[in-house]
């Protein structure tokens, strides 16, 4: 991959100072023209712009073919302009996201580099078989709908928002934290704990099951436990119960029943619900950042963020860009075995739309079974709308994502077919 020095100056344009109606602190951020042009309009204090031109890539089964180059802005931006942009990208270019946050300059441009050579994948691909029918199946019918419903609800009104940086968003994070201590109580083999970020108060929360024979391979199972109405402060409503509160219900649904029926992986599961994913997937970059610096060993990630949502005929659609197509297959044949009732499709976000991309970055393998085709999703996502009521106040559509996470977990977990005779 090309990280030299030269190729970054020779495409640098420094403009410095660029108004300063915001006074918040500056962040390093990456975007395409279109979001930079409408952060420029906006007058948004911007510094050390630099710019590179990389390929679009085909997302999906036509990978690696590509479409002509675009050009991505790093640069340094007020935080406070943030929101504002997000919402300019939404009303005028129609789409969601916008840009991406990093932790520094070099992060941004090692991003970046990956977009003009995308990384190998480090570890050799696990065995994507299916051969732990009867503990799955034994499994499957001890999720509860109701136990899904009741977090979301949990999550969606006891909190007036989960923002990354205000009290609701810190009080949720804690309250988690607390929840998966008392699903884990009377394992020895399971820890949660709280992940700190030091650039905003609120945490990441990690339960992990450590694996009987192979503790150092882990799977990750994530949601983001964040929301947002864009300009999101103290007192803002965002129930989020779509985004991600359904997510987040959905997987600890999965963790609550593996716990409770003494289930053990021979790999290490790890169940986490990230912070500040609204905000450029930083809780996530961060983890997935530090899981690659300290040599971990992801063997796959699956992320569930809106799961509740059927706003079309298809219950799973497996969002094919900034993941891993073998994996999705294996996602798929999962829910082809154990799910035969469930229709599943492809489609694509078309940018970094959740935290599997950070996954995807650090060259770790990540899925995003996703609740409709883009665009048939719930349309009240980031509005004080999104509540479990547009979802008819059921978690009928979530829990099926619980079954698909189950059968993911429990299969790559227990990388083999299980013992003859079932373990205590
Ligand atoms: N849940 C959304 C992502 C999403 C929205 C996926 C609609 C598919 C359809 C996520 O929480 C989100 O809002 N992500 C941001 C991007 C992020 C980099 C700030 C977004 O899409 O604006
Ligand atoms: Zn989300």
């Amino acid at each position: 991959m090309n990280l030299s020095h030269r190729a970054w100056v020779s495409a640098t344009l420094v403009t410095g100072l660029v108004g300063a109606a915001q006074a918040g602190p500056l962040v390093w951020v990456s975007m395409g023209e279109d979001a930079y042009q409408l952060l420029r309009a906006a007058g948004a204090r911007m510094e050390q712009v630099e710019q590179r031109t990389v390929p679009i890539r085909v997302p999906g089964p036509k990978a690696g073919t590509t479409l002509g180059s675009e050009t991505i802005h790093l640069l340094r931006v007020d935080e406070d302009a943030l929101p504002r942009l997000s919402h300019e990208v939404h009303e005028k270019l129609n789409r969601c996201g916008g840009y991406i946050a990093h932790a520094s300059r070099e992060e941004g441009r090692r991003t970046i580099a990956r977009f003009i050579s995308p990384p190998k994948q480090a570890l050799a691909p696990p065995n994507y078989v299916i051969d732990n029918a009867a503990q799955v199946n034994a499994l499957l019918p001890l999720l509860q709908e109701s136990q899904v419903r009741s977090t979301i609800t949990k999550l969606s009104t006891e909190y007036k928002n989960r923002y990354y940086t205000t009290t609701g968003g810190v009080t949720a994070s804690d309250g988690l934290v607390n929840t998966w201590k008392q699903l884990a109580a009377g394992r020895t083999d399971v820890t949660v704990k709280p992940y700190k970020h030091p650039a905003w108060p609120q945490r990441s929360v990690i339960l992990t099951i450590k694996g009987t024979t192979k503790p150092k391979e882990i799977v990750v199972i994530g949601g983001h436990m964040d929301s947002t109405i864009g300009f999101t402060s103290e007192n803002s409503i965002a129930p989020g119960a779509d985004d991600d509160a359904s997510g987040v219900a959905s997987l600890q649904e999965v963790a609550r029943v593996l716990l409770t029926s003494g289930y053990q992986p021979r790999r290490t599961l790890q169940f986490i619900a990230y912070a500040a994913e609204e905000v450029g997937l930083r809780g996530s970059a961060a983890i997935a950042a530090d899981y690659k610096a300290q040599g971990k060993k992801v063997v796959g990630a699956l992320q569930l963020d809106m799961t509740n949502y059927q706003g079309g005929v298809s219950d799973v659609t497996m969002i094919t860009d900034y993941t891993n197509a073998a994996q999705n297959n294996f996602v798929k044949s999962l829910a082809a075995f154990y799910l035969p009732t469930l229709t599943v499709n492809d489609s694509a976000c078309g940018y970094a739309c959740s935290d599997h991309a950070s996954w995807t970055n650090n060259g770790f393998v990540a899925s995003f079974p996703f609740e409709a085709p883009m665009g048939q999703h719930s349309p009240y996502i980031h509005t004080a709308q999104d509540t479990l009521d547009k979802s008819g106040n059921t978690a009928n559509h979530a829990i099926k994502f619980s079954r698909l996470a189950l059968a993911y977990a429990v299969e790559l977990g227990s990388d083999g077919p299980a013992p003859a005779s079932p373990r205590p």
